[in-house]
């Protein structure tokens, strides 16, 4: 009976969000189309204002349709003073692998996330970040709140359907906005992005928004991120900018920072339209994805076996497998796998698990020296554990690599072949299930070889964070989809 009448509510409620899909993007599409026939017909786009939604007639009326949907670009004294660092001495690393792995498990204050990144390697990062992640750390904590111009952002419309790594690529959207238009970026917290990433009974000061489990975005808060409604995506709080954020997206699409553009310019002058995106979107999700310091503690229980079980199997030389257990870090070496299932079926073509077993194959057979067959496996298929559990190693190759037989490891979290949603509501606390899955992560970047394919979300997320927060960025990624899978991606 129970179970009938959830069933029931889960379609209703799946119902329900479709038709707010519909009702919030449908009027959005036509904005776009009508927009797009008023510049086939060269009519000035300015004076046609998105923001001013149909839906929402009062706010039409003061909303006189006069904003703009650009940036002046030009740099003022923060940004200069920013490019005049750029190609300044590079310091080697003062934290061994192992060490920098183990402190994002301890992060306490803000001031840790500096102090790991300023203690990475300059050539094993992505290009700038020390410098980027204190300018932007900087611009949101600011010396003093009261004069402040900030950016509330509001949950977006049907983001409940959303991986954590498609929200976080659209808040780096509006940080862009906020570094470009000298303001602070702010959660609104009636409602926030995000939101179904976290437990119903977080209800303190940080409402259910993303502040609860990542450091918060800014020191300062602002009455304004109360009482928006809930057509409003975002909005300034000073109401002195005539911008209209979302038709500036939507006519940029991939807005980097003008001063961040500029500085990556002169370093490397040919640098593509598509690697400024990428550059982008892995220093925004390095900063808004610091965790805090109750994610690091739950993270690190969860890390050592606490709550959540560590597995790793060997075989020995019968072929039998042997339990081990999962040494914290990672060993030297160990080759991350990421596999991405659930429902991305409908967006792109997944890759058998197979396929990763055999690029791994390949590359340990052409660095014999260097590797051994160890690899984290993670994925939100359960059936993919379940092959690895058999899979000593692929038969017949034709060469072989160091050792013959795969020693795996990975984490046993509840694990459904769904999208996120369906995950979050079926195993109970939101924000220990969000936990785990960024345990994921970090134990990913534990690794020191990366498979997996852009073309998925959680991939690049690895991608960027091991570019960021830890020096490896000049370790293997092996794609098994498309190579270029990283490009064009995205809204
Ligand atoms: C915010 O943090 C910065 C850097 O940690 C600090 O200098 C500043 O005084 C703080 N601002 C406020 C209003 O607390
Ligand atoms: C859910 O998990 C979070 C994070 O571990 C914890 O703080 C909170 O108390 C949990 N809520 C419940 C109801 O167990």
């Amino acid at each position: 009976m129970i179970a009938v009448r959830r069933r029931f509510t889960g379609q209703f409620i799946t119902i329900l969000a479709l038709l707010l899909l519909w009702h919030f993007f449908s009027p959005w599409e036509l904005s776009i189309q009508r927009r797009n026939e008023l510049l086939n017909t060269n009519i000035d786009t300015t004076t046609f204002s998105v923001g001013a939604a149909p839906s929402n007639p009062a706010g039409a009326s003061q909303d006189t349709g006069q904003k703009r949907d650009d940036i002046e670009r030009k740099l003022g004294d923060s940004e200069r003073a920013f490019l005049e660092l750029v190609g300044g001495q590079s310091t080697p690393s003062s934290l061994a692998h192992g060490d920098a792995v183990k402190s994002i498990y301890n992060i306490r204050t803000r001031e840790d996330w500096l102090d790991l990144i300023e203690s990475q390697d300059d050539h094993g990062l992505l290009a700038l970040t020390k410098i980027t992640q204190r300018y932007i750390y900087e611009k949101q904590h600011p010396s003093e709140c009261g004069t402040q111009r900030y950016l509330i952002l509001n949950k977006f419309p049907g983001d409940d359907a959303f991986g954590l790594g498609a929200i976080v690529q659209r808040i780096s959207d509006y940080l862009s906005v906020a570094i470009q238009t000298n303001s602070i970026l702010l959660y609104a917290t009636d409602v926030s992005p995000g939101e179904h990433f976290i437990s119903e009974d977080r209800t303190g000061w940080c409402g259910r928004s993303l502040d609860c489990v990542f450091q918060e975005l800014s020191n300062c808060t602002s009455k304004a991120q109360h009482g928006l409604s809930s057509n409003t995506q975002s909005i300034f709080s000073d109401g002195q900018l005539d911008l209209d954020v979302e038709a500036f997206l939507r006519k940029h699409k991939y807005p980097i920072p003008l001063v961040f553009e500029e500085a990556l310019k002169k370093i490397q002058p040919d640098i593509t339209g598509e690697m400024l995106k990428y550059w982008w979107r892995a220093q925004a999700s390095a900063y808004i994805m610091r965790f805090n310091h109750d994610t690091s503690r739950r993270l690190k229980q969860f890390r050592l076996g606490e709550d959540t079980k560590q597995l790793g199997i060997q075989w020995d030389v019968n072929g039998d497998p042997n339990q081990v257990d999962v040494p914290f870090p990672l060993p030297e070496g160990t080759i991350s796998m990421h596999v991405r299932h659930g429902d991305k079926g409908s967006e792109m073509r997944l890759v058998p698990f197979n396929d990763y077993v055999v690029r791994a194959e390949k590359f340990t057979a052409e660095n014999p020296l260097g590797s051994w067959k160890r690899g984290f496996l993670s994925t939100e298929d359960p059936n993919v554990i379940e092959q690895m559990k058999t899979m000593a190693r692929i038969t017949p190759f034709s060469y072989s690599g160091s050792n013959s037989r795969w020693t795996w490891y990975w984490t046993d979290i509840p694990r459904l072949n769904t999208g996120p949603e369906t995950q979050l509501r079926e195993f109970g606390n939101r924000t220990d299930l969000t936990i785990k899955w960024m345990l994921q992560l970090v134990m990913a970047i534990e690794c020191d070889a990366f498979i997996g394919t852009r073309g998925s979300g959680w991939n690049r997320l690895i991608d960027s964070l091991r570019c960021t927060w830890l020096a490896s960025c000049k370790q293997p990624f092996l794609e098994v989809g498309f190579e270029d899978d990283w490009v064009g991606y995205g809204p």
